[in-house]
């Protein structure tokens, strides 16, 4: 019963869907044979711009944050993950950050590495092989412009794996700043005197697309890469009269140091402070777990019976 009244209301329209289908081959271009979709995507389209109007200001600053790192660091890659997700966004501003590891090697890093690729997306890999100094700072920066030409970035970063910046505070910080010919970091060494010659130190650094594109296109840097990379990178950039837009964050740039260390304070090392752009020297769980709270990534933990985090 319900079957033939399917069919014959089916047989009524059938006349009426011909002469769409004809009219559709006339005029494709208005014609919508789905008009409830249509009222969809026209309500989605006013709710965007009206977000767009009141509560999300227009994007003025693209950065890209790469970490370079090497690919067994999982856990590391893991923890730097949670700790951006985490953090509320920059407004006005994306940052990327993406991790950087040379060629794969071994057979678990090929399968372990995709899998990190398929599920989060923000691993490159570059071709280089893994070494110490010779040349993956190089590498970095001649790979990037090419790579991102598409959708060029205002700066681009590159950044320990055991350093921890506060995004918001670096976006506020490089707002103001010159979009090109752009140095930004920790000006090292910091107890150097007057007139020695100064590089941005390895915690993280940040150079405006020129500058990166200009690493990518001078064929005589990638003959020139002995040395500590950062001093080295330091170097091209004074050969070539390039960064000199250069902007030292010290104090808000710093190496980690808490009570229980043997250390102590000096021009580039103290205690966490509130208006922190990078912490550095991260080297384990406990010293990440301090600074995350430190920078109340916890307060977001709801009460629940499921579980107690008190000791
Ligand atoms: C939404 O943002 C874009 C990009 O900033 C801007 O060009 C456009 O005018 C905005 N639209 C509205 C309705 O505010
Ligand atoms: C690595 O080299 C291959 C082959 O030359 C190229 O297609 C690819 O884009 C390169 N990858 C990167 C990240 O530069
Ligand atoms: C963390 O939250 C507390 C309480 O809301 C606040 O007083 C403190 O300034 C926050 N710390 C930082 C580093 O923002």
């Amino acid at each position: 019963m319900l079957a033939m009244k399917r069919l014959s209301s089916f047989v009524f329209l059938l006349p009426f869907l011909l002469l769409a289908f004809v009219y559709s081959l006339f005029f494709p271009g208005d014609f919508t044979i789905l008009p409830s979709l249509a009222r969809c995507s026209n309500v989605q389209e006013t709710t965007a711009s009206s977000i767009n109007r009141t509560e999300e200001p227009a994007v003025d600053l693209r950065v890209l944050l790469g970490v370079v790192t090497r690919a067994e660091m999982y856990e590391r890659r893991a923890l730097l993950r949670l700790a951006y997700a985490l953090q509320p966004p920059p407004e006005r501003a994306v940052i990327d950050v993406r991790f950087f590891v040379c060629s794969l090697a071994r057979e678990e890093d090929a399968v372990l590495v995709s899998l990190e690729i398929i599920a989060h997306g923000d691993v490159v890999v570059l071709n280089c092989t893994e070494n110490m100094d010779d040349g993956k700072t190089h590498s970095y920066f001649s790979a990037v412009p090419g790579l991102f030409v598409d959708a060029p970035y205002d700066y681009v970063g590159k950044v320990d794996d055991d350093s921890y910046y506060r995004l918001a505070a670096l976006a506020d910080t490089l707002r103001d700043k010159p979009r090109r010919d752009l140095y930004h970091g920790f000006l090292a060494p910091c107890h150097a005197g007057p007139g020695a010659p100064r590089f941005m130190s390895g915690m993280g650094y940040i150079v405006s697309w020129d500058v990166a594109a200009w690493v990518a296109a001078t064929e005589a840097l990638r003959r020139d890469v002995r040395g500590p990379e950062d001093e080295v990178f330091g170097r091209w950039l004074r050969s070539g009269g390039k960064g000199r837009n250069r902007y030292g964050e010290e104090t808000r740039m710093y190496d980690y140091l808490d009570g229980g260390m043997r250390e102590g304070v000096n021009c580039f090392r103290h205690a966490l402070v509130a208006d922190t752009v990078v912490v550095h020297k991260l080297k384990d769980r406990l010293k990440w777990a301090r600074t995350l709270k430190f920078f109340n990534a916890t307060q977001g933990l709801r009460p629940s019976k499921l579980y107690h985090v008190d000791l």
